[in-house]
């Protein structure tokens, strides 16, 4: 339904309202093909949970995610980038915090045919022309839905010859200006589907301002 369910009047987040981004974009490239991603949404379906037990009423918009809502939650089910950039604007107008847990397609195709793309036999690679979505995040920070509005990004980082996890981290944090960027370390497959996860929270400007923390997605969510 389209009610908010009744939120609990207590905790440290009462009164509050939390959005949270979940799930993994599909960008369709006809009636029945899309491109998209992993994403399973068990990071943010945790985080919901967790701040929705703290008394937040949670507004939770999910791509293509086919897991339980979890109790007092809003779910707002979403496809593409553009349908979870409305829906997260929207939510946060009256929101004390976002979190974009969700895993966002940075491109798209750039066109949709109306009819199931044929396969013609010896025509060679077809390609797929993509063009670029918008990065919600940086959207969020640069013409905030409403002032105040607690902007928090997440960061899954491999640690390579550039720099380590952290270095990436750092880095992204300054570029995308979020007040709290969570940089989750995915090297070997870690953070992927209902695993543990592990986290370090950063400040805009870089400072590591809790963690890391490690443990299931319920415990880090906390
Ligand atoms: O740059 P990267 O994709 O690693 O940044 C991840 C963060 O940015 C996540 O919080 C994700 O939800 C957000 N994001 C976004 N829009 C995009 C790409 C990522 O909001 N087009």
């Amino acid at each position: 339904g389209h009610e908010h369910p009744r939120s609990t009047t207590d905790g440290p987040l009462a009164g509050r309202h939390v959005v949270v981004s979940a799930g993994g974009t599909r960008e369709p490239l006809d009636p029945v093909r899309f491109l998209g991603n992993r994403s399973t949404g068990h990071q943010g379906f945790a985080l919901a949970e967790v701040a929705a037990q703290r008394g937040a009423r949670v507004t939770l918009v999910a791509a293509n995610t086919a897991l339980p809502v979890p109790d007092g939650v809003q779910l707002v089910p979403v496809e593409t980038t553009a349908e979870l950039q409305d829906a997260v604007r929207a939510a946060s107008a009256d929101a004390d915090a976002v979190i974009m847990a969700a895993a966002v397609a940075d491109f798209r195709p750039a066109a949709l045919t109306e009819h199931k793309i044929k396969k013609v036999a010896g025509t060679g690679p077809a390609p797929i022309e993509l063009v670029e979505n918008p990065d919600i995040l940086a959207g969020l920070v640069a013409d905030r839905p409403r002032e105040g509005l607690l902007v928090i990004g997440f960061a899954a980082e491999t640690g390579d010859e550039h720099g380590s996890v952290l270095e990436h981290g750092r880095a992204k944090a300054l570029r995308k200006g979020a007040d709290l960027l969570a940089v989750n370390d995915v090297s070997g497959g870690k953070g992927f589907g209902d695993q543990a996860n592990a986290l370090t929270i950063l400040d805009a400007s870089g400072e590591i301002v809790a963690g890391p923390v490690a443990g299931s997605k319920h415990d880090v969510a906390g």
